[in-house]
């Protein structure tokens, strides 16, 4: 990373009781200023636990965290950059909507006709000029988001976290939220620590994702990286649906499943290894039953709206999930064609580390061969051996 990172976590473990069990184990990140990162992960990972540390709501046990540069394991919630919003809102019930986003400036004894300014700047923001005088009690949840979400924005805090924001909302006016937040965000400019256990909503609107599972980083990347290249079955499932089948990796981009070879475009792995084999849904297409590289029963259907939802199984008995434009018929026996590309391979017990070296290392191979090819091509030019 070419600038300094606006958080950074060293070495971070959390145990709430002397000798018990760890609910962060040696968690390490550094987060770009600017950028919307997103903290995703099933209940009781640990993700809250990761932003209340940041925020000074509890303590690390070990390990160091780094606010623009500055330590601040001991410095004091007020004095901290960051502020917090919280699933349940947190707003003063009886106040009205200027006073809750008036309150962190009230504390700091900002000047009246600056808070008015900055108040309504806020609520133009958040797209509730007009409702300054209404009461908390008689904002809808969308609005009540609102007001939260601009008395984060009104101290321009270095960093705002964001727990699990939206889930009190219905689906229509979340979708409308996260399209809201993700503007917001990028037209503040301030850093988005945003907590969801919804794989769709991170896809939607990070930057850049961590996925959290038992106190660990189990993998992070950009929401394409993290749907293309899971590194695991817990991502693969984590993440959108998936078919995940054993397989063999036969050698570089060859792999064997199903008792059948199949190129693949993954490499970097031992002769024979065993692998899971990842290919989504949306990525298989229904054939002629003699025209597919799988030949599967269609077992059930569903409508979904955009695509029909199709279960079908193979000669093995395992199920493969087909999203498909195209109606099949429960009982018929179809093809399944899909592209090298659509093959995810992946080892069993990788770390993300691993992962990261792997890939470089067989794409530099690749990449030197590449030159290779290209250079010998050039040769076999020049001495009119090819046109
Ligand atoms: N104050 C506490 N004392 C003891 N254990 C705690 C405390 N706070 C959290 N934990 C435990 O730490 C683990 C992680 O909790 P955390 O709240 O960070 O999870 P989470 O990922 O935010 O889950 P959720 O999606 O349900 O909010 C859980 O097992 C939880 O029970
Ligand atoms: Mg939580």
């Amino acid at each position: 990373m070419t600038h300094k990172p606006i958080i950074k976590f060293e070495n971070v473990s959390k145990s709430f009781d002397d000798n018990g069990e760890l609910i962060l184990k040696d968690i390490n990140f550094e987060l770009e200023s600017g950028k919307f990162y997103t903290l995703l992960g099933a209940s009781g990972s640990g993700k809250s636990t990761i932003l209340n540390i940041i925020a000074g709501l509890t303590d690390a046990t070990s390990g160091d965290i780094y606010l623009d540069g500055e330590r601040i394991n001991d410095v004091p919630i007020n004095k901290r950059d960051v502020h917090t919003v919280f699933q349940n809102y947190a707003l003063l019930p009886h106040k009205n909507v200027f006073d809750n986003i008036a309150f962190p400036l009230k504390i700091r004894k900002i000047d009246k006709h600056e808070i008015e300014k900055r108040v309504m700047e806020a609520l133009k923001l958040v797209r509730l000029t007009g409702f300054e005088h209404r009461r908390i009690q008689k904002l809808s949840g969308g609005q009540k988001q609102r007001v939260a979400i601009a008395r984060a924005i009104i101290n321009q805090p270095k960093v705002i976290l964001l727990d699990e924001p939206l889930s009190a909302l219905d689906l229509k006016l979340r979708t409308e939220m996260q399209y809201e937040l993700r503007a917001l965000q990028q037209k503040l400019g301030i850093t988005f620590i945003f907590v969801t256990h919804d794989q769709e909503e991170s896809l939607a609107m990070s930057d850049w994702i961590f996925i959290i599972n038992e106190g660990e980083i189990i993998q992070s990347g950009t929401p394409v990286d993290i749907y293309d290249e899971p590194i695991n079955r817990f991502v693969a499932t984590f993440i959108g649906e998936s078919n995940i089948v054993k397989g063999i990796m036969l050698s570089d981009y060859l792999v064997e499943f199903n008792g059948k070879k199949f190129e693949s475009v993954d490499g970097g792995m031992r002769q024979n290894e065993a692998v899971d084999v990842v290919i989504r849904p949306e990525d298989l297409r229904q054939t002629l039953p003699d025209e597919g590289k799988l030949l599967v029963r269609v077992k059930t259907q569903l409508f979904r709206g955009v695509h029909y939802e199709i279960i079908a199984t193979d000669d093995l008995g395992q199920e493969w999930m087909i999203h498909s434009t195209r109606q099949a018929i429960v009982g018929e026996v179809i093809g399944l064609d899909f592209d090298p590309e659509d093959i995810h391979i992946m080892r069993l017990n990788e770390t993300e580390e691993d992962f990261d070296a792997r890939i470089e290392e067989y794409v530099e191979e690749e990449t030197i061969e590449a030159g290779l090819i290209n250079a010998i091509e050039e040769e076999m030019v020049v001495d009119g051996t090819k046109d």
